[in-house]
């Protein structure tokens, strides 16, 4: 795999079905333009305290528009879960714009409050990590708000994640009381090594 392979190339496995840990079936598929209205809705019903660390105001119709009318794969590849009509997940793998950054990606996902805790979570870091797989990434992080955003760290870890700096009081949780700042990183294993001749 080469670093930069074409983006779209890579997004042909989709969508795909992913089975919950109950056994219901959800669609995994690029984010379409024509999502800004399920997108709207789908983070409305993301409760308050998850919103408040996310890098937009995702309830002002505005911003999602601004999303899906500017899907730019080369910083983020944004993937949602559906079922039926509803999004029910929204996660992205970004990457820097800078050449000496584009080989970290940043994992950020969301899922939907009825439908956490069955598995769904785990699959789209799957998914994403193996985005980061195919596009020749060295490695992907998340950066996560210690006691904030507790199953977001667990979900990492156990996708096998490992805490590498921990940036103490980076972050005003939404009471006003100062966080640390949890970067995770997993090492993507090259499928196919160069052969370097020096
Ligand atoms: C983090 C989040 C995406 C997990 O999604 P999910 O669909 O509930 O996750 P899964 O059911 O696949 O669980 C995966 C792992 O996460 C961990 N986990 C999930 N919910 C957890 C909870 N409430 N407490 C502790 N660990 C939890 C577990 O390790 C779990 O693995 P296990 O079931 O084998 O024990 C979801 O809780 C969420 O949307 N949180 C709010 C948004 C957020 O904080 N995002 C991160 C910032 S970008």
């Amino acid at each position: 795999m080469t670093l930069d392979m074409d983006t779209p190339a890579l997004l042909r496995k989709f969508p795909r079905v992913a089975t919950l840990n109950d056994g219901q079936q959800v669609t995994i598929r690029p984010l379409h333009p024509d999502d800004d209205t399920a997108l709207h809705q789908f983070f409305l019903r993301v409760p308050e305290e998850d919103r408040f660390y996310l890098n937009n105001d995702v309830t002002a119709p505005e911003v999602i528009q601004e999303f899906t009318d500017n899907i730019s794969l080369d910083v983020a590849i944004p993937l949602v879960a559906v079922s039926g009509d509803k999004i029910i997940a929204d996660s992205t793998l970004h990457r820097s714009r800078r050449a000496s950054r584009r080989h970290v990606g940043e994992l950020r996902i969301v899922v939907d409050p009825e439908y956490r805790g069955r598995g769904l979570g785990a699959r789209l870091i799957d998914e994403l990590i193996q985005l980061g797989v195919d596009l020749g990434l060295e490695r992907v992080v998340f950066e996560l708000v210690d006691r904030r955003e507790m199953p977001a760290i667990q979900a990492a870890k156990a996708a096998g994640f490992e805490e590498v700096a921990v940036l103490e009081g980076r972050v005003r949780d939404m009471y006003g009381i100062m966080q640390d700042l949890v970067i995770l990183e997993l090492p993507l294993e090259e499928e196919d090594p160069p052969h370097l001749d020096f």
